[in-house]
């Protein structure tokens, strides 16, 4: 399983977002291996419509309907046909508990699927106890590398993180630099069932082949 978070990158954004969306599909099917494109919310209606593929968005706001200018509301982003949403990535952390708590409650009334982040073990034990779909470890000083990836530089806070996730019963993804099929398999190999990437993909020339060789790591 591959999250690939398009973030607010130029060439994850409208038109570019939706040719980025359509290479996707057609790397995904002809492998199997699930792929989901975690997008804006300004481009979720119109990727999701267009698509095949499980779309998610990138976060939401503990919000119900009312009074909350600028807030991603769930139940619209369940409308617009997210199945699921990213929370607390570490460049949209949430800032307090309750709120990610209450995020995770408004999702699971909605049927919409979670996957919190995490920057350290700690953190990663916290947010497990909110029971998301996924939970993922990604270290921030490693996001956007092209060259380290946390399953190189992290293989043993990666196993600690397989240990705290699989006593609580949640699928680790693990993210961070993550740019190849070696990358993918290692991180396998310690216990995590999947990636969370964007830079390898998302801003790659040839997407593409970026996809097909991380899908490599899971063979
Ligand atoms: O959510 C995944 C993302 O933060 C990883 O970013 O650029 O290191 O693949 P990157």
């Amino acid at each position: 399983m591959i999250f690939v978070n398009f973030k607010t990158y130029k060439e994850g954004s409208g038109e570019k977002a939706l040719s980025l969306v359509k290479a996707i599909e057609e790397i995904s099917s002809q492998n199997n291996v699930k792929v989901i494109p975690c997008v804006q919310a300004i481009d979720l209606k119109t990727i999701s419509t267009s698509s095949k593929l499980e779309v998610w968005i990138q976060n939401i706001d503990p919000v119900e309907y009312g009074a909350h200018t600028g807030s991603i509301l769930p139940e619209e982003v369940l409308e617009a046909g997210a199945e699921g949403t990213l929370l607390n990535h570490s460049e949209h952390k949430v800032q307090n508990f309750e709120d990610l708590k209450m995020m995770v409650a408004r999702a699971n009334e909605l049927g919409l699927k979670t996957l919190i982040f995490a920057s350290n073990l700690d953190e990663l034990s916290k947010v497990c106890d909110l029971a998301p779909t996924f939970a993922s470890y990604e270290p921030g000083e490693l996001i956007g590398s092209t060259t380290t990836s946390v399953a190189t530089a992290q293989p043993d806070i990666i196993a600690k993180a397989v240990e705290i996730t699989r006593a609580k019963g949640i699928p680790l993804i693990v993210g961070a630099g993550i740019h190849s099929s070696e990358d993918v398999r290692k991180s396998r190999e310690l216990g995590a069932v999947g990636v969370a990437v964007a830079t390898d993909i998302v801003k790659a020339q040839d997407p593409k082949k970026e996809l097909l060789d991380l899908i490599e790591g899971f063979k």
